[in-house]
């Protein structure tokens, strides 16, 4: 299995690289790219940890040689948030980011698996889409929104609620990744009664939970640990669903349903990425309220993306 991360030298980038570099199956490679001069550097630290993974950095001008034969391509890189602003406000920088990184991937490793982490995912999903359709090389079913983050973050925070172990709190979340186009499903979550308030309370503060940390960062950039934790999560289960296990995540995917053209859904993985858009099942009356009422601004911002490519 051979992995690259885009945006190696950054917040994500180096916590995510850190945690696949122990956590990867033995023989496994992780190709670290970025634009900052500090990349290759970050790759021998790395590379100093005793595991079967082999690591390397590759430099501004070296990103064909970084994709060439990857499996698995995760993109963290980009500019975060500081206070005050919306994720939207990243698209002036970070779509052109995407747009020239995805590019490459089409051009040196067009069959990889594609995770887009970087900001706005509602949008730079779409554009990668639309960037790999241009190339004639687009694959639905190898292109990801990473949304791991709000799935572990309201495990958490119903686990810390109900004085659960969050390990073993299963919580659906569907929609998009920003404000209230992230929607968890309180409802299914297995052995956990609500009250009204506390569905409400928990709801908001899952989708301002990007926010809570944007705050305390205080300008300091965006959650960077528990991103790398879910994005690490997530691509281990692609690598275990590439090599044959049944795996089920919640991940923004290109779906033919009537909500959006890109909906995280419950999505069975498997050898060639997505083998099953699995339906999110039946929704509480104030989960349905709160999914009709974002579908609008989810459409938008997959729109932007797709006039960001089409011109
Ligand atoms: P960061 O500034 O710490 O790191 C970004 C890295 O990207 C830097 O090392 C930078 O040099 C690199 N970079 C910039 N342009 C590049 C290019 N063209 N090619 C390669 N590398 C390039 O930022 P961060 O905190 O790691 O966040 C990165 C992105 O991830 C932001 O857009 C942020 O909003 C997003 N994010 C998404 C989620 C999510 O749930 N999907 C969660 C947290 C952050
Ligand atoms: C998050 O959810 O933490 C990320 O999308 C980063 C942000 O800007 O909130």
């Amino acid at each position: 299995m051979k992995i690259a991360v885009l945006g190696a030298a950054g917040g994500i980038g180096q916590a995510l690289s850190l945690l696949l570099k122990t956590q990867l199956p033995a023989g496994s490679e992780l190709n670290l790219y970025d634009v900052a001069p500090v990349v290759p550097g970050v790759a021998v630290d790395l590379s100093h940890i005793p595991t079967d993974v082999k690591v390397l950095g590759f430099g501004k001008d070296d990103l064909a040689a970084c994709l060439s034969g990857c499996d698995i391509v995760l993109i963290p890189a980009g500019v975060p948030r500081k206070p005050g602003m919306d994720r939207s406000d990243l698209f002036n920088i970070n779509a052109g980011i995407v747009r020239n990184l995805v590019d490459a991937i089409a051009d040196n490793c067009p069959e990889a698996c594609t995770c887009i982490i970087t900001n706005p995912v509602n949008t730079t999903v779409a554009i990668a889409a639309e960037a790999l359709k241009a190339k004639g090389v687009y694959n639905k079913n190898k292109l990801f929104g990473v949304t791991t983050l709000d799935v572990i973050r309201s495990e958490t925070f119903v686990g810390n609620l109900k004085g659960l172990n969050p390990e073993n709190v299963h919580v659906p979340v569907i929609g998009g990744h920003s404000g209230t186009t992230i929607l968890p499903l309180l409802s299914q979550v297995n052995g956990v009664d609500f009250t009204d308030e506390e569905v409400a309370s928990l709801t908001t503060r899952i989708q301002n939970a990007g926010t809570e940390v944007v705050e305390a960062k205080a300008g300091g950039g965006s959650a960077t640990l528990s991103m790398g934790q879910a994005a690490a999560r997530f691509c281990l289960s692609l690598v275990d669903a590439m090599r044959g296990e049944n795996v089920v995540e919640y991940t923004y995917v290109e779906t033919n349903s009537d909500d959006a053209a890109f909906f995280a859904h419950p999505v069975r993985l498997g050898k060639n990425g997505v083998e099953e858009i699995l339906s999110y099942g039946e929704l509480s009356e104030f989960e349905e309220n709160a999914k009709n009422a974002m579908l609008d601004g989810l459409r938008s911002d997959i729109a932007m993306g797709v006039a960001f490519v089409k011109g």
